[in-house]
């Protein structure tokens, strides 16, 4: 069997370097432009034609995002939710949900992980068989992110997770594909000294088994970090001036919905009638006549 139907957003974490902001809501639910964060990697999965989606946040946030997005019918998916009680590391996704991958491949984001731009992340969905597959993305400040070391045939080497000597400037973005044994490798894995099931030790569990592939994304494709005060204005201004530019909202899930038939015209149109009236409100009567 190929191809990937299924989706986890990993939107927890301690969310302490956005304080205050974070008192009022987690990192994920703060906006980005015009939309709250977790719209971005949502429409990233739902773009990819994945609709069975789980959400994984804390014990707090998790009711809010259920009274943020119900249960996906609005935009054509169908979403499910599971607490994660404490910030153990982003692998302990798949122990979290494995009752929700039930043996299945799973595409993991990370709710804080905006992408823009053709990735073809649908024709790699599609195609996914096994193994595990991840992405390196060239950046300036490497040391922050796992980084993918590669031989000078292009092989990976290894992925170090912050190196204070990055052996590349590849970072792994929070965008991770994997087979239907992920939660068994789980838990194989120890935590790190900093106490975290580290998904930069699960990837190297993949490559040790030769079965890890990264893609190497290219400079058209602009993937943004919100981890600070700065770069989450930062993001806040590339959608902004896109949107201003082209007219075109960017992950506007109801749009993704129905440009990829999750939901019909009809169903587009009982949508519209229960959004309060805005400005999304026109955007969306746009989309429907067909004028985006
Ligand atoms: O953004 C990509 C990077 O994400 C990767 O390059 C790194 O390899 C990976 O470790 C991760 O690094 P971060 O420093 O960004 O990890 P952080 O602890 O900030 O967690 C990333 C997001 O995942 C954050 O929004 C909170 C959420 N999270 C994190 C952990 C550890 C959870 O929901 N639960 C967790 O247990």
């Amino acid at each position: 069997m190929t191809g990937i139907k299924k989706g986890i957003v990993l939107a927890g974490g301690a969310g302490t370097r956005l304080y205050p902001l974070t008192l009022i809501a987690s990192k994920q639910l703060q906006p980005v432009y015009d939309k709250p964060m977790i719209y971005y990697p949502l429409a990233t999965l739902m773009t990819a034609g994945i609709r069975d989606i789980l959400i994984i946040s804390t014990p707090l946030d998790t009711p809010r995002f259920r009274e943020l997005l119900g249960d996906g019918s609005r935009f054509g998916i169908r979403l499910s939710y599971a607490v994660q009680p404490e910030p153990k590391g982003i692998a302990q996704a798949f122990l979290v949900g494995e009752d929700f991958i039930a043996g299945d491949p799973v595409c993991l984001i990370l709710g804080d992980n905006i992408f823009y731009g053709k990735m073809g992340l649908d024709r790699i969905v599609q195609d996914f068989s096994s193994g595990a597959r991840v992405f390196g993305y060239p950046v300036a400040d490497p040391e922050r992110y796992g980084v993918v070391e590669f031989d000078k045939d292009g092989q990976v080497l290894s992925i170090e997770e912050k190196p204070p000597k990055p052996k590349s400037h590849y970072a792994v973005p929070g965008l991770y594909l994997f087979d239907g044994k992920v939660s068994e490798l789980v838990r194989l894995q120890k935590p790190s000294t900093r106490g975290e099931l580290e998904i930069t030790d699960l990837n190297m569990a993949y490559l040790r088994r030769g079965e890890l592939a990264v893609e190497k994304l290219g400079r058209g494709i602009a993937w943004l970090d919100t981890g600070t005060h700065t770069s989450l204005l930062e993001a806040s201004h590339f959608i902004g001036t896109l949107e201003a530019r082209q007219g075109l909202k960017i992950a506007c899930l109801e749009e993704v919905a129905f440009m990829k038939g999750f939901l019909t015209r009809t169903e587009m149109e009982k949508v519209i009638a229960q959004t309060p009236m805005s400005s999304y409100r026109e955007y969306l009567e746009r989309v429907v006549r067909d004028e985006c």
